[in-house]
């Protein structure tokens, strides 16, 4: 079985100060385990505080939200991935739902994104998910095979090879509603067939988390599927007590 990743994507909280103070919680309260992958996606802007906080724990991850396709330039407010790995990022969430639906951004740009991850050294976490008209329509298959194929279309066999996929349902995003656990194995396993038609068998080892409204109830169950390789976690992640118990279970 692969490791289960639990990944906290923390949005626009936790600012250095308390993102410290967070780190020194978790990390007493959560030890070393071979058997899961802990990933933090902190704002930009505490970035460096999470890697400090975290150097006695090199297992842990740490990525940016967010990075801007270019590498450097007049691009006033961005930030890249050259210094986002510069500041202590390993991976850099793309194409959030957030993301693509209040600050625009589109497929071209998700792939645009994820190469420039790759360009730097960084690996991706590809954000997919479905808005919940394009799931009455029926369509959710086939926006979420989209998506992927757009943001993969630039990378080499070897780069994706190292890709992580977050299937998160646009209408379950802190709205206190989940997919079912079948709905989602249901959309996970459309996930892996796209990722096996790019890369073959290797793809089988490219971790699909799941995400929107997983907390302590609900995370058990959904990491029963054997298509559920993880979770991103929002609102659930932001409480270092209750992160911690989630991240043990
Ligand atoms: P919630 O866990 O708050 O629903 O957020 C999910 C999410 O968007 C994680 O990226």
């Amino acid at each position: 079985m692969k490791r289960p990743v639990f990944a906290a994507n923390w949005k626009l909280n936790h600012g250095p100060q308390e993102a410290r103070a967070f780190l020194q919680r978790f990390s007493g309260l959560v030890a070393p385990r071979a058997d899961r992958t802990f990933v933090f996606f902190p704002p930009a802007i505490s970035l460096a505080v999470t890697g400090f906080a975290l150097r006695e724990r090199p297992e842990i991850l740490v990525g940016v939200q967010n990075i801007h396709w270019e590498d450097k330039g007049a691009f006033t407010g961005e930030n890249s991935a050259p210094i986002a790995r510069d500041a202590g990022a390993k991976i850099v969430l793309v194409g959030h739902s957030e993301r693509r639906q209040l600050f625009g951004e589109t497929d071209e740009m998700t792939s645009k994104k994820v190469a420039a991850a790759y360009r730097a050294g960084l690996t991706a976490m590809l954000c997919v998910g479905e808005r919940l008209e394009e799931r009455e329509r029926n369509t959710t298959q086939a926006v979420v095979v989209r998506q992927v194929k757009a943001g993969i279309s630039r990378l080499e066999p070897s780069q994706l090879a190292s890709i992580a996929i977050a299937y998160e349902p646009v209408w379950a995003i802190g709205t206190g509603r989940t997919a079912k656990p079948e709905d989602a194995t249901a959309v996970h396993s459309a996930i892996r067939r796209t990722l096996k038609e790019a890369l073959g068998s290797k793809a089988t080892e490219i971790p699909i988390l799941y995400g929107g409204t997983v907390n302590a109830e609900n995370v058990a169950e959904l990491l029963a599927s054997p298509e559920v390789d993880g979770v991103l976690v929002g609102g659930a992640s932001l409480d270092a007590d209750g992160w911690a118990r989630i991240v043990q279970t």
